[in-house]
């Protein structure tokens, strides 16, 4: 079983005001198809933020944002990890904005936000002018189709806080060795199964998986080659880190895209959207969008 990394709430209508019983509905769908909410309530916090991860500060990784959406009645709504890869550019997964109503942009009810490592303390805010999610892209919602997992996001004030800098991006000649270790950052899950988000950005320091035989751990077709995969015992990404930015070297090379329903399995390794197969059309984007388009 497969579970992207990202807590669904799009699929009841925006429009509606939210009340209680609606909340209710979001909480137990965002829940593992096979965990009840009992079972997570009985499971203490058996691991760390991020799963096996360590808290970190923004000054040392500031191409680190984050994607919210303000929801009627509800406030702010974490909606998942971004990075920073040019002054009016953040990236991301597709699964994390494809749902994101225009009225929630032209409303200024979605923006990034970056220069902070605890994101409930506020931060700089970047409101979103457009976003691109890659064409070959399904809707993710109801079908397991998570192909092509990667979106573009442009803002409209620049990213220029002291710890807002853009980070590069794997070219497509760049490789991807078997057990090279690699870092993921992210505010996602506190715990296996639970649906909850770190306050403070975590990091944690995994391997990556040779291609062949990540395939061969889930069903056919399931892991494609715009895919990439890393696993480390005890450690991974979960709920809420979707669309954050996997790193080696400094390099962006992934973004934070699905894995088993249990995080932290120690025998699937996560999935994560591959840049470097993504360089030309990121590339293209970028140039055929500038900020005066
Ligand atoms: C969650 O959904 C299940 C099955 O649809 C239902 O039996 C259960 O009462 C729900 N729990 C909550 C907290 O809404
Ligand atoms: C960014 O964060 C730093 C450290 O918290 C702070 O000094 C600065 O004023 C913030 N804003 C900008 C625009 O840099």
């Amino acid at each position: 079983m497969k579970n992207l990394y990202l807590v669904f709430i799009f699929k009841l209508s925006l429009n509606n005001i939210w009340g209680e019983i609606q909340i209710t509905k979001i909480e137990n769908r965002s829940l593992p198809k096979e965990v009840s909410t009992e079972a997570v309530l009985l499971h203490p916090s058996n691991s760390q933020r991020i799963i096996g991860g360590y808290p970190v500060n923004i000054e040392q990784y500031p191409f680190v944002a984050f994607f919210m959406i303000i929801l009627p009645g509800l406030g702010w709504n974490f909606r998942g990890g971004a990075t920073i890869v040019g002054e009016y550019w953040g990236m991301t997964a597709a699964h994390c904005v494809q749902q994101i109503p225009d009225s929630y942009i032209k409303d200024k009810k979605a923006f990034l936000c970056g220069n902070t490592s605890h994101w409930k303390k506020g931060c700089n805010r970047h409101y979103i002018v457009r976003t691109y999610v890659h064409e070959k892209h399904k809707n993710s919602l109801g079908n397991e189709e998570y192909d092509y997992d990667i979106a573009l996001v442009r803002i409209k004030n620049p990213f220029n806080g002291k710890f807002e800098k853009p980070i590069k991006w794997a070219n497509s000649n760049d490789e991807y060795p078997d057990n090279a270790a690699v870092t993921v950052l992210g505010w996602g899950s506190t715990r296996r199964n639970a649906a909850t988000h770190s306050d403070v950005l975590h990091a944690v320091t995994i391997r990556l998986v040779n291609h062949n035989v990540c395939k061969k751990k889930y069903r056919t077709g399931e892991v494609t080659n715009s895919m990439v995969c890393a696993i480390e015992k005890g450690k991974d990404a979960c709920m809420y880190d979707s669309g954050g930015p996997l790193i080696r070297n400094n390099i962006l090379i992934g973004i934070v895209s699905w894995g088993p329903e249990d995080c932290a399995t120690d025998h699937l390794p996560g999935v994560y959207t591959k840049v470097s197969f993504f360089s030309d059309w990121l590339r293209r984007k970028m140039n055929n969008n500038p900020r005066s388009a």
